[in-house]
């Protein structure tokens, strides 16, 4: 079990439709298998303590796709909303949804809200579903919310820092992100979480979404936890912040 725990772990599920087509499968099969995979990799970040979980599962540019291969995925999503609704629920955790959620199908905003509104109180760890999500249009969502309070008088231009950026992000509610995985083997962003990354650490794993479990999932966190993560800093200057903050044995 790995010792240092990210609060906040972000992964970037790809790989879906490369699992199928080496099976001689349509698309969709792969989407659907990867349903199993956020099943259990929840579960397991659920029972080792996560605080939170942020899946990219459609990206604002995925409504480009063949329109069947978009309408399986809102099927499989609503799906994924019904089937898990009891499992969310007993467990304590808070479903949350970030992106233009506006442009989402009513067959997938009715469960999602529902249980978002339902689950809004459970303490045990929040799930964030990055849907019709992109980090640029959310910078710009941000930087619109900011300018309207500017014209309305409500916000100084000078207040407008790191802080009140990062709030005015769908993800300011949520823990610092400390740790990006993406699967497949593709080492790019794609477009997430491009504010929240500037410190993460970033790790790239050869495995299909589908076949990434729960001991994947552990992998990546030990690697994590083999990480220095030093924000600008000297490794001796970090060694000085932690022997301030633990006090010597004796
Ligand atoms: C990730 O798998 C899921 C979504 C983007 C919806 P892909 O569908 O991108 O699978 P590949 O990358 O084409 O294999
Ligand atoms: C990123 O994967 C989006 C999600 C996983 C939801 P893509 O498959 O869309 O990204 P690119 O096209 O490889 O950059
Ligand atoms: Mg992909």
């Amino acid at each position: 079990m790995p010792t240092s725990l990210p609060r906040h772990v972000g992964i970037i599920m790809d790989g879906n439709g490369r699992w199928a087509q080496l099976r001689g499968q349509p698309r969709i099969e792969g989407h659907r298998v990867g349903a199993d995979s956020v099943r259990d990799v929840t579960r397991a970040a659920r029972q080792v303590g996560l605080e939170a979980l942020t899946l990219y599962a459609v990206s604002s540019q995925n409504w480009a796709r063949p329109a069947d291969e978009v309408a399986a995925l809102m099927q499989l999503l609503r799906d994924y909303l019904v089937d898990e609704r009891p499992e969310l629920m007993d467990n304590q955790i808070r479903l949350h949804a970030i992106g233009d959620l506006d442009r989402l199908p009513a067959l997938v905003r009715e469960p999602l809200d529902a249980l978002c509104r339902d689950s809004a109180g459970h303490t045990g760890m929040t799930l964030t579903l990055a849907l019709s999500y992109g980090g640029r249009e959310s910078l710009a969502r941000a930087a619109r919310t900011l300018a309207a309070r500017v014209v309305a008088g409500e916000l100084a231009t000078d207040a407008i820092d790191v802080d009140a950026l990062g709030q005015a992000l769908p993800t300011g509610g949520l823990p610092p992100l400390d740790l990006l995985i993406r699967t497949s083997g593709e080492q790019r962003i794609s477009n997430f979480m491009l504010w929240e990354l500037a410190y993460a650490e970033l790790v790239f794993v050869d495995v299909l979404w589908p076949d990434f479990r729960r001991n994947d999932l552990f992998r990546c966190l030990d690697a994590y936890a083999g990480r220095e993560r030093r924000f600008g800093l000297t490794s001796a200057q970090l060694a000085e912040v932690d022997s301030d903050v633990e006090p010597t044995a004796g």
